[in-house]
């Protein structure tokens, strides 16, 4: 398939098949987001947790396409109240097929509201994304969280050979803690996001590279709207 990175923790996925998944969409205001690019049309919108830059453009592009929103089941009461009638809710622990993928929701560590003019919304819990391909392979979308002891059950259960992890610091998880997440997810492919988005999101893909090294991890630093196949 092939992953770009769409800035900040934005990412398309365009299978062989024909599917897209665009997961956590942020382009109106996102300071990473790259310059020019066109957004296809999509499938599928993968919704890790409520917050401005994971939620900003998911009505939008929901009702633009048509496409199917995944996401937990208050963030589905709220896209209902938008007039969003394409989401397909679930919680921790479950998995649903959409279109030619799995997806299993899974936990993190974080926080999820949506503000909506001047009153802040239940967001349910924040999640994470494991997503099996056509292929059999399992990638995982950790979503914002800190590192915690259950990605080692994450890697049990499901085996994901590439993981996506927020690596900013400040408001997730930075590059200390990214590394033993790595770890304890077993997987030797990572690509960082929710990074130099804002000053304050000082961690980066070679400070990462730097601490995984010794476990032999590869650090795939995206381009932003520069297609990677894996
Ligand atoms: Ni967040
Ligand atoms: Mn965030």
């Amino acid at each position: 398939m092939d992953i770009t990175w769409l800035g900040h923790s934005t990412f398309l996925l365009e299978l062989p098949e024909g599917q897209k998944i665009l997961i956590d969409p942020w382009f109106e205001g996102n300071p990473s987001s790259p310059k020019g690019f066109s957004l296809p049309k999509v499938d599928t919108i993968l919704v890790s947790h409520g917050h401005g830059d994971h939620t900003t453009d998911v009505v939008p592009i929901a009702k633009r396409d048509g496409a199917t929103v995944v996401s937990n089941f208050e963030i589905y009461l709220w896209l209902q109240s938008k007039g969003v009638t394409t989401v397909s809710p679930m919680n921790k622990g479950g998995s649903q097929t959409v279109g030619q993928v799995k997806v299993t929701m899974t936990h993190a560590m974080h926080s999820s509201s949506m503000q909506d003019g001047d009153q802040i919304v239940y967001g349910g819990e924040p999640a994470g994304y494991i997503i099996q391909i056509p292929d059999g392979r399992r990638v995982y979308f950790a979503g914002d969280t800190a590192v915690f002891g259950d990605m080692s059950l994450i890697a049990r259960i499901y085996k994901p050979v590439l993981a996506f992890l927020p690596i900013g610091d400040l408001y997730t998880m930075g590059p200390e803690e990214a590394s033993i997440a790595t770890e304890l997810l077993g997987v030797k492919q990572v690509i960082p996001m929710h990074y130099g988005t804002f000053p304050p999101l000082t961690g980066t893909p070679a400070a990462l590279q730097e601490l995984v090294q010794g476990q032999g991890v590869e650090v795939l630093e995206l381009e932003a709207g520069k297609p990677f196949t894996f």
